[in-house]
């Protein structure tokens, strides 16, 4: 099944343009449709493990097809952006039968129209392998969420292993063709560039995905 949506993607995607928002922003409105089948890679349970200490105002970035939406503590208030409206239509009908308050616009993590300290939470699943310039949407991630507040961060990177960092390095173009998603970004590197304090650092899926806890 996983295999299946992955070819139509590839059928699909023919946009050999490789970065710039404008160029991510069609290939997700094209993959939108099979996205369900690539979220599959990653488990509800992991997801869980970042989503549930989310609290008060939250904003997503990237919020996608809106796979997170539905493991939020009910007392959160969501707000969603994401760059591709295909993606968000999904997120809508997921929203639509949740019991939680959630308001999804299109919106640039690289330039966020929110004012200083607006959320309690900010959130990103698997987003800043795909962003153009990750550390400007980190930096913008920091301005937003409040003193105090929570970062909560999902993200593959990188391998350590130096064979497997380099067949990660070979393997990068064809995958940011079929799916505008780097594998092979120093992600928690960028994080702390960014200027946001990491508070805690844990391997998922042996230590290829990270999850990033932390304070802007
Ligand atoms: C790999 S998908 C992950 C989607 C979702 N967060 C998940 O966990 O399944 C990356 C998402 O980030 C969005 N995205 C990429 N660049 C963005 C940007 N500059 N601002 C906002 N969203 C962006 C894409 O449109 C896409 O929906």
């Amino acid at each position: 099944m996983l295999a299946l949506g992955q070819y139509l993607i590839l059928l699909e995607v023919n946009d050999m343009e490789r970065s710039g928002t404008e160029a991510l922003k069609r290939k997700y409105d094209r993959v939108a449709r099979y996205y369900d089948l690539v979220d599959l890679m990653i488990s509800k349970r992991l997801r869980q493990r970042v989503i549930h200490s989310a609290e008060g105002q939250v904003l997503e970035v990237g919020v996608g097809t809106g796979i997170n939406l539905p493991l939020y503590p009910p007392d959160c208030a969501v707000t969603g952006i994401d760059i591709s409206p295909g993606m968000l239509a999904r997120a809508r009908k997921r929203a639509q039968a949740l019991d939680l308050s959630v308001e999804l616009a299109e919106g640039d993590v690289q330039n966020l129209e929110y004012a200083d300290q607006s959320f309690d939470t900010v959130v990103a699943t698997c987003v800043f392998c795909t962003v153009p310039d990750p550390i400007m949407g980190l930096k913008e991630v920091r301005r937003v969420c409040k003193t105090g507040g929570k970062i909560l961060l999902l993200e593959h990177v990188r391998s350590e292993n130096r064979i497997l960092g380099a067949l990660m390095d070979l393997v990068n173009p064809v995958v940011v063709w079929a799916l505008g998603d780097n594998i092979n970004r120093r992600t928690v590197d960028a994080v702390e560039e960014a200027g946001i304090h990491i508070t805690e650092l844990e391997d998922a899926m042996g230590s290829i995905m990270k999850i990033i806890t932390a304070q802007p």
